[in-house]
């Protein structure tokens, strides 16, 4: 029995309720047995107070803009390590050591190829496709081309899909990419790192040698481990909800691909890149922070806000950073990057911002490096699909690993007609 209890009162009766303590962060009021023993549900459209399972992946302290994974600060992680120990970290718990590390990157580079079949895919697909469809498509279709590793109660064959799914993902990105410029798709290079191989798939062309540049090959890593895993976000607790029936993991991801797209989430930082240059210069920056406060206008400032972060968004501060050294190794600068400066300035001093504790979010300047490495806006939420499917696998394999694990399925609070009769149509 937990030490501490919750009491409820209902209609006069008092219910008592265990409250469970995590390892740190809020307590949480275990309502499992809520609708047997009281009849009623509980009402939380957008989840805002509710804890929808129990993990050990990823702590977030929104008030104070703390970011851990597995206990590491993502500060210390994006300055010291790697994306693929970033992964193996998210996968397995712990830091791998070097030989665990070299293991690990051998087994994704060896998987870092697509089924050849899978190619016709992508000539279905319209020139001017935007690449989260074609992410959605061909990593839904990986289902078919996989049988091997989708028996989701074999630990084995579940291991096997995550390393896939990490593998072939920039393949998949870089390849959508290719489809959309009408150049040649090009074979995996596994000599090179996870990250420099991604920019090679992209940005080589056979005819000509591609040379990494360390510094982007560097910064595009840190921009992988910045977004490789978020707690319960919605594309996270998507994929958990399709996993929770049972399905395949990559029909799975690619649900959280689905989800991932939308400009309040992933999309935002398409969006705000967008919106930066259509403010274009510092001085129309005051017309559009007006439109963000006008209650009438549907405009909100993208890559501003965040569901948890109450404080900066950690995220955003190694962003800014990252941003500044790809600047200095490209020796150039972007005008763009001189108005979100200001922008965030002016915001963070305005008192709607300040009230309503609204920061720049990770999505508010990594649009900006992506468009100076060359991606342009479209892709940009596509890498955030890359990076992020580490996350979304160790969210999978966690919940499919705990035996307590049972089908998603909320209820609601129905406000629709009550019974009536059916009411033959001509006498309507
Ligand atoms: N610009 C102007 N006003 C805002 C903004 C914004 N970007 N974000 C929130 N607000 C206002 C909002 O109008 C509301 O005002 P009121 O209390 O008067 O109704 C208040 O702040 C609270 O906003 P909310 O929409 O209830 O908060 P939420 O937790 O539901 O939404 C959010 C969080 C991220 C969806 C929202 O802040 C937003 O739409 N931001 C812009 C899109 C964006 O940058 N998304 C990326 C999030 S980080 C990466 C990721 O998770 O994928």
């Amino acid at each position: 029995m937990a030490d501490k209890q919750a009491k409820l009162e209902i209609g006069g009766a008092t219910h008592e309720f265990p409250v469970l303590e995590g390892s740190t962060g809020p307590d949480v009021i275990d309502i499992r047995k809520l609708y047997g023993a009281t009849g009623a549900f509980t009402f939380d459209p957008g989840y805002k107070s509710t804890a929808s399972c129990e993990s050990a992946l990823t702590y977030i302290d929104g008030q104070e803009g703390i970011l851990l994974h597995r206990g590491y600060p993502i500060g210390q992680l994006a300055e010291h390590s790697s994306f693929m120990e970033v992964s193996y970290l998210l996968l397995n718990g712990e830091l791998p050591n070097a030989d665990e590390l070299s293991t690990f990157e051998h087994t994704i580079t060896n998987h870092t190829m697509l089924h050849e079949q899978l190619m016709t895919f992508y000539r279905g697909f319209r020139r001017d496709a935007h690449p989260m469809a074609i992410m959605c498509g061909v990593v839904g279709a990986l289902s078919a081309f996989y049988h091997d590793s989708t028996d989701i109660s074999d630990p084995e064959h579940r291991k096997i899909s995550s390393h896939r799914l990490i593998a072939k993902m920039p393949t998949i990105a870089a390849m959508a990419y290719k489809y959309a410029v009408g150049q040649p798709f090009l074979y995996p290079d596994n000599s090179l790192s996870y990250t420099g191989n991604f920019l090679r798939m992209t940005f080589g062309v056979p005819a000509e040698e591609y040379e990494v540049h360390p510094a982007i090959e560097k910064a595009m890593d840190r921009i992988f481990i910045l977004h490789a895993d978020h707690e319960q976000n919605a594309s996270t607790s998507t994929v958990r909800l399709a996993g929770s029936s049972g399905a395949n993991p990559f029909a799975c991801i690619a649900a959280g691909i689905a989800c991932l797209w939308g400009p309040a989430h992933g999309g935002a930082n398409e969006a705000a890149l967008n919106m930066l240059q259509e403010i274009g210069t510092p001085d129309r920056i005051p017309h559009y922070i007006e439109r963000a406060k006008d209650k009438n206008d549907p405009f909100r400032l993208m890559g501003f806000g965040h569901r948890v972060y109450k404080n900066y968004d950690p995220r955003a501060t190694v962003m800014q950073q990252t941003l500044r050294e790809v600047f200095e190794a490209l020796k150039t600068t972007d005008p763009v990057f001189e108005t979100a400066l200001r922008l965030e300035e002016i915001a963070l001093n305005d008192d709607y911002f300040k009230e309503k504790k609204l920061f720049p979010n990770v999505d508010f300047y990594s649009g900006i490096i992506l468009s100076s490495i060359g991606f342009p806006t479209t892709m940009f939420t596509a890498l955030f699909a890359l990076a992020r499917t580490v996350g979304w696998v160790a969210q999978w394999n966690e919940m499919i690993s705990d035996p307590a694990q049972v089908i998603g399925r909320p209820r609601q609070l129905y406000t629709g007609p009550t019974q009536r009769d059916y009411v033959p149509v001509g006498q309507r």
